[in-house]
């Protein structure tokens, strides 16, 4: 069961079938464009949304607004550096800040990063840089249906033998991404980060992590790596940065708030170039884009984010959800991790083709038959089309996220979605695909406009 109680609650929306239908009309059936009243359930992202426990409420209370060295840098700085051991800690306002100041510090045009798989901020800095961003995913990660416990590695062999290829030069960074979130939440093990580490060393090439789920990623470690199986989850979390030059977080996502975020460094000349742009462009050194009162519920956060109940209570959660969307004769990508659920949407849909958008389709009869807001992973997202509309590149799957928001929905809620996704399934052969009528040119997936078919 959940370890925690409810103290605060907030109402959630209840609208009829033709409201929804009404809604979709008006937003072009693009689920960003809607009110948040207008959701019943929202999982389109974990990111941001959590529930905040009293003693991070707690802390809020006692933040410290001043511009400089206030106590609430201090309790923040003193709670990154026991878990992360990085001397250099940046606050941000965010997980993207974090990757901006360490890029545009970094990395110069023409460099190339690796990744197990970049996160789409992560890659769309790295680019805005006038650089590449590869992604070297382990094979296991192609399978979605198999078991095998950590599909969010990455290939070491490509790793090695990009390290030592005739590219090598140009490689300026290795980023490992805890979970795997554009690889289906899927976790790394600490053998593959260690590896990878080792070849970093012996390259000469930094290697950090994007942190944002670290905790989850921990978690899935003492369940599934045999060595770590003693291991407390913190233990796992601070020997993974240990193996690391430094970090990038979104505190959004494993410190449970609602904003921040901050970059861990070891090198102290590197850190100091970056804390120059930081200045200039997020805020002075103690308090990074933050208000004071965020610094001390990170602080808090990041000491509740690994213990092993709320762990324990988050995969509970998420195995639930799977067993409801097998039960409905979805599939999902296995095994189901933590921070959310990747649903099959191009198997479920075969009479949709990808350039019409199977995950869409999908996630827009959620929102109609039970007021669930998710979000496309697929064609819609990855892929591109020429003028007339016939695809140039579609996405390897059409999957569709639910993500799930820390300590927000419990299980009456999680049922919700898996009565909304019995009835959708059972009808998903009515289920129309959909076609782009206006799209932006980059990011399309915030802003682009469809109609059904
Ligand atoms: N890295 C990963 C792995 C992420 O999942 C995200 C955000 C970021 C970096 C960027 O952090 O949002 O604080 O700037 N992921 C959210 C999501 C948006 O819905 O998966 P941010």
């Amino acid at each position: 069961m959940e370890p925690y109680r409810i103290k605060v609650v907030e109402p959630i929306a209840s609208t009829t079938r033709e409201q929804r239908r009404e809604a979709l009309v008006r937003v072009h059936y693009n689920l960003f464009g809607l009110r948040a009243d207008e959701v019943t359930i929202d999982l389109l992202t974990d990111s941001g949304t959590g529930a905040l426990s009293a003693a991070q409420l707690a802390a809020c209370v006692s933040g410290d607004e001043s511009y400089a060295g206030s106590r609430s840098f201090l309790r923040f700085h003193r709670a990154v550096e026991a878990l992360t051991g990085y001397p250099h800690i940046l606050p941000v306002h965010q997980g993207r800040a974090a990757e901006r100041v360490l890029f545009s510090t970094l990395l110069k045009p023409g460099h190339i990063t690796l990744s197990n798989t970049h996160f789409d901020t992560t890659r769309a800095n790295v680019e805005l840089n006038g650089c590449t961003a590869l992604d070297l995913p382990c094979a296991e990660a192609l399978d979605l249906d198999s078991d095998e416990p950590f599909k969010g590695n990455i290939d070491v062999a490509r790793l090695e033998k990009a390290l030592g290829g005739p590219e090598a030069g140009r490689i300026a960074l290795v980023i490992m991404t805890l979970t795997n979130n554009g690889g289906g939440g899927q976790p790394v093990s600490m053998d593959n980060l260690s590896r990878a580490a080792d070849l970093c060393r012996s390259a000469g090439v930094p290697i950090v992590l994007d942190a944002a789920r670290f905790a989850e990623n921990a978690w899935l470690v003492t369940r599934h790596e045999p060595a770590y199986r003693g291991h407390s989850p913190r233990q796992v979390a601070e020997e993974a940065f240990a193996l690391a030059d430094g970090c990038l977080m979104s505190a959004k996502k494993d410190g449970i708030t609602h904003i921040g975020g901050f970059l861990g460094l070891r090198d102290a000349e590197l850190a100091r170039r970056c804390e120059q742009l930081l200045v200039a462009t997020e805020g002075f050194p103690t308090y990074g884009g933050l208000a004071g009162r965020d610094l001390d519920m990170i602080a808090q956060g990041l000491a509740e984010v690994t213990e092993p109940e709320y762990l324990q209570s988050r995969a509970d959660a998420s195995h639930h959800l799977a067993r409801l969307t097998r039960a409905a004769g979805i599939s999902l990508v296995e095994p189901p991790g933590l921070h959310a659920l990747y649903l099959n949407a191009g198997r479920l849909l075969p009479h949709i083709p990808p350039h019409q958008y199977p995950g869409h389709a999908l996630a827009c009869r959620l929102y109609l038959e039970g007021g669930i807001r998710s979000v496309e992973l697929g064609s819609l997202y990855l892929g591109k089309e020429d003028a007339q509309g016939r695809p140039i590149t579609t996405a390897p799957y059409e999957l569709l996220r639910l993500a799930l928001p820390r300590r927000t929905y419990t299980r009456d809620h999680l049922d919700h979605v898996g009565e909304v996704l019995a009835r959708t399934a059972e009808s998903a052969d009515r289920i129309p695909g959909y076609r782009i009528t206006e799209q932006p040119p980059a990011l399309r997936h915030f802003r682009v406009k469809l109609a059904p078919l």
